[in-house]
């Protein structure tokens, strides 16, 4: 009886901190349908048959508790896990564990699986990001991995370690086998990693010793022609949190509809892409990819699944929808509006410097382009473009294409043509290839080529620029900033873009606020020869954070950066990446996240936690995680 009062009275307590999340019971089941593998749960009674102490759930409900302890463990500790522990928990989970080989290792003498032949397909496709995508634990910048076991010709050169990789995976198939992940990592006071498909910039999917989720087989796609709920009428996709962008507009098309994600084929739209507030070459028309997420399904740190919408717990549905991956559960899945099937028109076009094309024209002639991002974007339209160095004082500019969403040829022409005199007015000739596709699937298959991923010969930083750094009181300035960049060596992969206003999708959640007042996103890269020391990479990283970038925040005093394609070093970073959403994201960590289960680099409340034994300017995963003292 006393337990029970115990238990009542605590549950009013809690329900009283937090009122703002009462589950509406009048909302329709069909407004949340669930993945069959959604519906298999982690009971009480699954918990009771194995072992309580490694496996259950958080006793507070709503938040979790934990560890307490200053560092979470590394394999080698007396407390790490035995191996019978392990083997328990691979039985508990139906054998879905699997060990850390790196990606590489078949490479190395030291390694088991030393084998010539899998080294060498390793070799030839460690630019392909599918090979990333298709490993439980590798990621894409191995920078920041600690460059542990890269390909390798020579098997006796260096030891393959795990470095920053996770020590275990768990190949999550079903809803239980994330809650008995989340449990036994809490419990064991385990490092805890998610691993979708590894692209992000930072490397903020894996870690050194965690133990890994990794959602890359949650595969579902369902199309809702007839979603109906919460104030939206019309077509719909529940995605499973492993669904990457291609698969998805390859179910759009077969449906005739539109769904809006990024334009690299691999990215997890359901993973990072919303949870980091992701942009798409449809953003000047419809808004953000977060902003079409009506519903998710989420696994708590404290081990409970629950649905995140506008009227069950609203407020992570607010924060899951921009604040970051890895920081307040495991998405599952997601459900997105879809809009109806539409024309793209495509430009695509290139050019130098030259005989007739000085150094200065041809900054002219990118000033010029500046001069029309506004008004492109207000139509709805999308560039992607590259600025680089070729040469000493020779420059190329290459659209990879300008893209017109809902726009037939005559309409885009129209849109570009006055851009164009004014580049054939500087002298330069370009010859535009302007295609009208009749479907977003047709222009994107038709123009965006496949990516290259794995190198440790770069690393890049972008930033947001308001649209007022293309009205002409700023413009110069921003131009300026803009080709120092160019002119010592940076590669710009520059976008312009807009977050369309949209009035019928939910924009009130945590993207950061710079993406709604931006005009422009540019990255920018900074590039050392692939045998270069690490003097020499902390020196090219220190330049284009502490002078090249620092010439960009200059001109954008209070603007961002995109989190997702960002500077690992960024300075004040939350910032930057979070804008003033910050202090709201940071006490819903706090929240639900209280003994920071989940951890990853530049990810909200990250500032509390170190990981020791780092390079300065070098952030790997590759070293112990510690609660800052
Ligand atoms: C070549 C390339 C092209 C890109 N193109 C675009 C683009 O066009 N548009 C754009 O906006 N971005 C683009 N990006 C950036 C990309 O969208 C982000 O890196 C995104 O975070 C990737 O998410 P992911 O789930 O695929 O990858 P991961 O790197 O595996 O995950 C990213 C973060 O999200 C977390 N996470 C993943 N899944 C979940 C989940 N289910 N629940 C909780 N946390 C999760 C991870 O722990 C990690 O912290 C590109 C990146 C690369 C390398
Ligand atoms: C987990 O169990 C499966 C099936 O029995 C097995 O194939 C796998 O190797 C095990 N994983 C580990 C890490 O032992
Ligand atoms: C690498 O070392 C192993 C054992 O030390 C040796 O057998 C092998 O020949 C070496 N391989 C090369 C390519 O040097
Ligand atoms: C690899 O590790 C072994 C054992 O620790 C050590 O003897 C050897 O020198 C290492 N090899 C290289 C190339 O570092
Ligand atoms: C898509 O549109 C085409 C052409 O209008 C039509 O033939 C097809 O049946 C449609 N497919 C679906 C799934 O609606
Ligand atoms: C945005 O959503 C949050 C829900 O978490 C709510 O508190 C806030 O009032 C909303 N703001 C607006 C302008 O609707
Ligand atoms: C350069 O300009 C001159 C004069 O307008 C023209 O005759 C010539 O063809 C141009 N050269 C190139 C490479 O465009
Ligand atoms: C696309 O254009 C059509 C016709 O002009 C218009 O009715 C529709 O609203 C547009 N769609 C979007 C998403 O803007
Ligand atoms: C910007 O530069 C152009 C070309 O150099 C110049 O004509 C213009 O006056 C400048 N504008 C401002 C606001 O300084
Ligand atoms: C890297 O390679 C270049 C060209 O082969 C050489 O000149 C340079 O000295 C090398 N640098 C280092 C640090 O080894």
């Amino acid at each position: 009886m006393a337990a029970a009062t115990l238990r009542a009275t605590a549950l009013a307590a809690i329900l009283a901190v937090f009122a703002d999340q009462t589950i509406a019971a009048a909302v329709p089941s069909t407004c949340c349908p669930r993945f069959a593998w959604e519906d298999a749960q982690l009971t009480e009674a699954d918990i009771a048959q194995s072992d309580a102490s490694l496996f259950g759930f958080d006793s507070d409900t709503t938040s979790s508790k934990g560890s307490t302890a200053t560092c979470k463990l590394l394999p080698g500790d007396t407390a790490w896990p035995s191996q019978t522990v392990w083997d328990r928990f691979n039985a508990t989970l139906g054998g879905a564990l699997i060990k850390t080989v790196p990606l590489a290792a078949p490479c190395y003498s030291n390694w088991h699986q030393y084998n010539a032949e899998a080294c060498q397909h390793v070799r030839e496709n460690w630019g392909d990001p599918h090979l990333h995508v298709n490993d439980p634990a590798s990621a894409m910048f191995p920078l920041y991995q600690g460059r542990t076991c890269m390909p390798t010709e020579d098997p006796n050169s260096s030891n393959c370690t795990l470095g920053g990789y996770a020590a275990y995976s768990v190949a999550a198939t079903k809803v239980s086998h994330i809650q008995l992940a989340l449990n036994f990592a809490r419990n064991a006071n385990l490092r805890l990693v998610v691993k979708n498909t590894g692209h992000d910039f930072a490397d903020k999917s894996i870690g050194a010793g965690a133990l890994s989720i990794w959602t890359h087989k949650l595969k579902d796609i369902q199309f809702l022609a007839n979603y109906n709920c919460r104030g939206y009428k019309g077509p719909a996709f529940k995605l499973g949190s492993g669904v990457e962008t291609e698969e998805v507009y390859r179910a759009a098309e077969q449906n005739n509809v539109t769904v809006v994600g990024g334009e690299c084929r691999t990215v997890g739209i359901a993973g990072g892409y919303i949870a980091g507030g992701g942009h798409s070459p449809m953003s000047s028309l419809v808004g953000m990819g977060a902003d079409q997420v009506l519903s998710m399904e989420v696994v708590l740190p404290n081990g409970r699944f629950v649905t995140a919408s506008q009227d069950s717990y609203p407020d992570l549905y607010w924060a899951l929808r921009g604040g970051g991956g890895s920081t307040y559960g495991v998405v599952t899945s997601v459900t997105v509006r879809a809009y109806p099937k539409m024309p793209h028109t495509t430009m695509t076009y290139a050019y130098t410097t030259g005989p007739n094309v000085t150094a200065d024209t041809f900054f002219a002639s990118l000033g010029a382009y500046m001069s029309y991002f506004n008004a492109f974007t207000n139509a709805g339209a999308h560039g992607y473009f590259l600025v680089v160095s070729i040469g000493p004082g020779q420059y190329l500019f290459s659209m990879m294409p300008m893209w017109g969403p809902n726009m037939t040829k005559p309409q885009f022409t129209s849109l570009v043509t006055p851009f164009l005199n004014d580049l054939s007015d500087l002298g330069i000739s370009v010859t535009p290839v302007i295609t009208e596709y009749s479907s977003f699937y047709q222009a994107y298959t038709s123009t965006f080529g496949p990516e290259q991923v794995g190198g440790t010969d770069n690393h890049a930083a972008s930033r947001l620029f308001p649209r007022e750094n293309f009205l002409p009181a700023k413009r110069n300035e921003t131009l300026a900033a803009v080709r120092y960049a160019v002119e010592a060596g940076g590669v710009i992969v520059g976008y312009n873009i807009r977050s369309a206003p949209n009035a019928a999708a939910n924009q009130n959640n945590s993207v950061n606020p710079a993406w709604r007042k931006a005009a422009g996103f540019f990255i920018l890269a900074a590039a050392w020869p692939a045998n270069a020391t690490d003097a020499q990479i902390q020196q090219a990283s220190e330049t284009l954070t502490n002078d090249w970038m620092a010439r960009w925040r200059a001109v954008s005093p209070g603007a961002g950066a995109y989190m997702s394609e960002g500077d690992i070093n960024e300075p004040d970073f939350q910032q930057a990446f979070y804008g003033e959403h910050y202090p709201r994201l940071y006490a819903l960590k706090k929240k639900y996240d209280p003994t920071g289960l989940f951890y990853a680099p530049t990810a909200v409340g990250s500032e509390d936690w170190v990981v020791r034994d780092q390079l300065e300017w070098i952030p790997t995963q590759n070293g112990r995680l510690c609660w800052k003292s």
